[in-house]
């Protein structure tokens, strides 16, 4: 099918440069914003690889896309990012890549937990990025040239509230995980300051993938016909910031009506991601190191 008149249009217009030569990671980039941005990264001219925990799913998405772009390079790679080992196993693996963007998310897993013990939701989208992140940036930061790091926020983090005694708590946990994420971006853009990695938050607006038919249920069907942003533009925050030279720990994505729709741009940083960011990275740091000490019990009990 292709990308549609507007996104070229917008791509002409604001996507001031070409990825060729680039090779850009994706994770959860078999459907959805993810797979979209594979498909506006292709068509921009970089080299891809998709990080799915179903290479199944990868496999079939990346036939999809080589049967719109023949002469596309295109990987896939394992990644759950719901569990930690399968994050060693993947960072071990990792090839040189130019650009990494953590996109995998979920929204609702009520009564769910990852392979580690977390409540699902902050386990997928804040602890396992954390982990990924530590595992995967000093490897980057040895690579010799520079790298793109873009963190996938959403508009939510800004009424969300962070209290350690119910941090894994499900009430809230999609909306807390967002804004821990955006928290931990802004402490990465810190600490990777005047270095070869150039840390960003990317947020896609409101847009009905997968992931909404959790928040939706059973009114999926109903949001599917509301104008909410297309995935495709809702997928272009992404390749937005890897073709402009933004100012470093920029958020980029829709700006209309609160952040949830139209195209990216530069948008305001929310105060409550700016807060208590050490004391995140502190707990963030034991509730790791318990879960580190767990996994040599078992081994060490084998
Ligand atoms: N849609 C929106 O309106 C919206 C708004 C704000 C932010 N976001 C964020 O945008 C990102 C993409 O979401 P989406 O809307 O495109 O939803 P989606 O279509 O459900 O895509 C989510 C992707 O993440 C993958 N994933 C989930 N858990 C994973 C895990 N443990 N390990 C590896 N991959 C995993 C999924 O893989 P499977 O197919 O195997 O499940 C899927 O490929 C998420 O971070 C989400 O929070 C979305």
């Amino acid at each position: 099918m292709g990308l549609s008149k507007k996104t070229l249009k917008f791509i002409n217009k604001k996507c001031t440069r070409s990825l060729e030569g680039m090779t850009v990671l994706i994770t959860g980039a078999n459907s959805g914003v993810g797979y979209k941005t594979a498909e506006i990264l292709i068509y921009l001219g970089a080299r891809v690889i998709m990080a799915c925990r179903s290479l199944e799913k990868a496999s079939s998405a990346r036939e999809k896309l080589l049967a719109e772009y023949p002469d596309a390079d295109i990987r896939v790679m394992r990644l759950d990012i719901a569990d930690f080992s399968s994050i060693d196993s993947f960072a071990n693996e990792l090839p040189d890549v130019d650009a990494f963007i953590n996109n995998a998310g979920v929204f609702h897993r009520p009564g769910e937990k990852t392979k580690d013990g977390f409540e699902m939701v902050m386990g997928t989208n804040y602890m396992g990025v954390y982990y990924l992140g530590e595992k995967v940036l000093p490897k980057l930061e040895r690579c010799g040239h520079d790298v793109v790091y873009i963190n996938t926020i959403s508009i939510i983090h800004k009424v969300a509230k962070v209290r350690y005694d119910r941090f894994f708590s499900e009430k809230g946990s999609y909306a807390r995980s967002k804004l821990c994420l955006a928290r931990y971006t802004e402490y990465l853009a810190k600490m990777y300051e005047g270095t070869n990695i150039r840390v960003f938050m990317s947020h896609p607006g409101i847009t009905i993938t997968q992931i909404a038919s959790h928040i939706f249920g059973k009114w999926y069907v109903l949001a599917k016909m509301m104008p909410f942003n297309s995935t495709e533009k809702s997928s272009l925050s992404a390749p937005f910031i890897l073709t402009n030279d933004l100012p470093r720990g920029s958020v980029a994505g829709p700006s209309k009506l609160f952040g949830g729709w139209g195209y990216p741009k530069i948008n305001k940083k929310c105060k409550r991601a700016l807060r208590d960011i050490d004391g995140l990275i502190e707990f963030t740091k034991g509730a790791v190191n318990k879960v580190n000490s767990g996994r040599e019990e078992t081994v060490k009990a084998k």
